[in-house]
């Protein structure tokens, strides 16, 4: 058996936190919309040589909507609906000239920008230094060593986003995805209580799955890109994105096909992030550099490939007694920068 498999199996009561989620949406977040048909209005079935059967295929396979389908590539598409290559290249084809992708003149690509939304981290200085919080639409990356507060940062984000747009939320969901058994839902009611928020419905509204290797873990991210729409999360959570790749693929040889398998990885949750408008906050360990004789001696693990894919990516240490400090060290429409912040037990606040 399959280690991917073997993981699927016992860990099936993991599956359920998502059936669960489904039961709850009515209760808790009634005005807020979402399903899973197209933006554009398109149906999958319009897509000539899409019919019912094909089209249900698709679906279960995450393909739910046009957007979906036009940014597929031919081998995953043909896959996922048991087609051929040349009839999936075909539909990838007709999708994208009824969404009429292509190039665009940039007023538009600004104007989706703006229906980006921003989640609040709980600290003034933070959100400023982030320009105005956690982007959807993109990977933000957060590496550091242990302790610096990248968990209790993910925990934060479930909370705020649940609250109103004019209190730094986007009034949606959150997803979690952990893959070193840290989550704690304690800590959201803490952070919940500090904000007067009724706790049992905070707790309702973030979904949590233990990955248990990288295989569960891409499995688990395909899940929650394909439910984020039709449940209104905006919020992909991924602590830690590496750990499981670094214990699995150890000694040089293996580096390559890590590389090549984070790659896809991270390509895929950025194309979730564009597609559902959601952010994606995933962490970083950092690993010691004994080589390095100048500034820090840590780098993240993951090295170029985490480089290229995340947009913004941020640096979190340690200082003076709980004090933290977070820098920007990439970001493409933000100056670099710093800002402190610290970890009480209501959650990440201002110094
Ligand atoms: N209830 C709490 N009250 C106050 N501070 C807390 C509380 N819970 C956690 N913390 C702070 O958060 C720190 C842990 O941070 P966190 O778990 O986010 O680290 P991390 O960066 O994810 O580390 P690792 O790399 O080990 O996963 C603790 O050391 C403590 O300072
Ligand atoms: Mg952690």
């Amino acid at each position: 058996m399959s280690p991917k498999k073997a993981a699927d199996e016992e860990h099936d009561d993991e599956e359920m936190d998502y059936e669960e989620f489904e039961g709850t949406e009515e209760e808790t977040l009634e005005d807020s919309g979402g399903d899973d048909s197209s933006v554009s209005g398109i149906e999958v079935t319009d897509l000539p040589g899409v019919g019912p059967a094909i089209g249900k295929r698709l679906a279960e396979s995450g393909y739910k909507n046009v957007e979906a389908i036009a940014v597929a590539s031919p081998g995953e598409l043909a896959a996922a609906g048991s087609i051929g290559e040349t009839t999936a290249t075909k539909i990838i084809k007709a999708a994208r000239e009824m969404l009429d992708i292509g190039f665009e003149t940039a007023d538009l690509l600004l104007e989706r920008r703006r229906t980006a939304g921003r989640i609040s981290t709980g600290s003034k200085a933070l959100d400023e230094l982030f320009g105005g919080g956690i982007e959807t639409q993109s990977i933000t990356e957060m590496y550091g060593s242990f302790r610096s507060g990248k968990t209790q940062m993910a925990h934060q984000l479930c909370v705020n986003i649940q609250r109103l747009p004019e209190d730094g939320g986007l009034n949606a969901k959150a997803i979690y995805v952990d893959t070193e058994g840290t989550f704690r839902p304690e800590r959201l009611v803490d952070m919940a209580e500090a904000y007067g928020m009724d706790s049992a419905k905070v707790l309702k509204n973030v979904v949590w799955a233990r990955a248990y290797n990288s295989d569960h873990q891409i499995l688990l991210c395909d899940q929650a890109m394909e439910m984020a729409t039709e449940h209104n999360a905006k919020l992909l959570v991924v602590d830690s994105v590496t750990s499981h790749f670094r214990a699995e693929y150890t000694g040089r040889g293996t580096l390559a096909a890590r590389q090549q398998k984070l790659n896809k990885h991270l390509h895929h949750l950025q194309r979730g992030a564009e597609i559902n408008n959601m952010a994606v906050y995933i962490t970083n360990q950092v690993m010691s550099r004994p080589d390095a004789f100048f500034g820090d001696p840590t780098a993240p693990v993951g090295g170029h490939v985490l480089a290229h894919v995340p947009q913004t990516r941020c640096y979190l240490r340690k200082s003076k007694g709980e004090r933290r400090i977070c820098r920007l060290v990439d970001s493409p429409n933000l100056p670099e920068g710093e800002a402190v912040f610290t970890v009480l037990k209501e959650g990440i606040r201002d110094v």
